[in-house]
């Protein structure tokens, strides 16, 4: 007799398998148990009696893949978010980025585009931005829509100009947007220099040499596999000694990629990739 959660694990694996059978979406490496908890929330959610249904549903209906999809990202970003780790670029990264004659900077999983345009502005103020492009990119077409009009709502933006004090901003967060009706929109001086592109970790490749890579708070949605993967395309994308930014629970600890990295700032979670032999 099977038990209950064994039966659980293998409706979960069959969900999985028919995602990425029908939309080339694998989840397969996805960390476990919050995957477990999101699918779980989406079967009480619908009303559907068990992950088995679920799987049908999704097989002959892409917009509730599509509602699926919204699920499994989580979103949940800031301006300057950890201003420590902004003021530490620019005390130590920056100054490499200025002897470059271009700079082009990845943020992996922007979400709706806040730690771009955070970016952008510390970049200005360091005489930076001219010659830098920053890519924004993510697999969620929603937040990606969001990032590309860099319009939030003001109540947020008390927080966040605190935040931009703190990361060493030198002049006011005001500067840089204009209100309208609740809302500020941001300058399209900085998004003149960020392009939002959609990639998928799960399976798109490099698409250019980077002196700079953040990807915070994304790799611990993914189990050992996928972080592998991911970190492997990373050493692949960054050119000779460039830097690495991960979130503040992720490390290079367990990875296959930590010999080609040196940390530089524990705290921060910065890392410069070695010089090859
Ligand atoms: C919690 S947000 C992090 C946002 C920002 N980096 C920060 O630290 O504030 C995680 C983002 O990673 C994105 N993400 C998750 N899996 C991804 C994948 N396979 N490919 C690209 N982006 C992914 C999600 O869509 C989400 O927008």
């Amino acid at each position: 007799m099977i038990k209950q959660l064994d039966l659980q694990h293998f409706e979960i694996n069959q969900l999985l398998d028919a995602i990425y059978f029908r939309y080339g979406y694998d989840f397969r490496d996805y960390a476990r148990a919050s995957l477990e908890r999101k699918i779980l929330h989406r079967v009480n959610l619908s009303k559907l009696q068990n992950i088995s249904e679920m799987s049908q549903k999704i097989l002959h209906d892409p917009s509730f893949f599509n509602l699926f999809l919204k699920d499994m990202s989580v979103t949940v970003t800031e301006m300057f978010r950890d201003p420590y780790v902004f003021k530490k670029l620019e005390k130590t990264v920056f100054l490499q980025l200025k002897t470059y004659s271009r700079v082009n900077i990845w943020h992996v999983g922007c979400a709706t585009g806040e730690e771009a345009y955070s970016m952008a502005i510390l970049l200005h103020e360091n005489d930076l931005l001219k010659h830098t492009r920053i890519y924004a990119t993510d697999y969620n077409n929603h937040s990606l829509d969001i990032a590309k009009k860099g319009i939030y709502h003001q109540d947020k933006i008390a927080e966040y100009s605190q935040n931009y004090i703190h990361a060493g901003g030198k002049s006011k967060l005001s500067d840089y947007y204009t209100v309208q009706d609740q809302f500020v929109t941001f300058n399209p001086s900085l998004k003149e220099h960020i392009t939002f592109a959609n990639h998928n970790l799960m399976k798109d490749q490099v698409f250019a040499q980077m002196h700079l890579i953040l990807c915070r708070n994304v790799l611990i949605y993914f189990n050992a596999t996928l972080q592998n993967r991911v970190l492997k395309l990373f050493t692949e994308s960054l050119v000779h000694r460039g830097f690495l930014v991960l979130g503040d629970k992720e490390s290079l600890e367990f990875n296959n990629e930590k010999e080609s990295f040196e940390n530089i700032a524990k705290k921060e979670r910065i890392y410069q990739h070695k010089a090859n032999l």
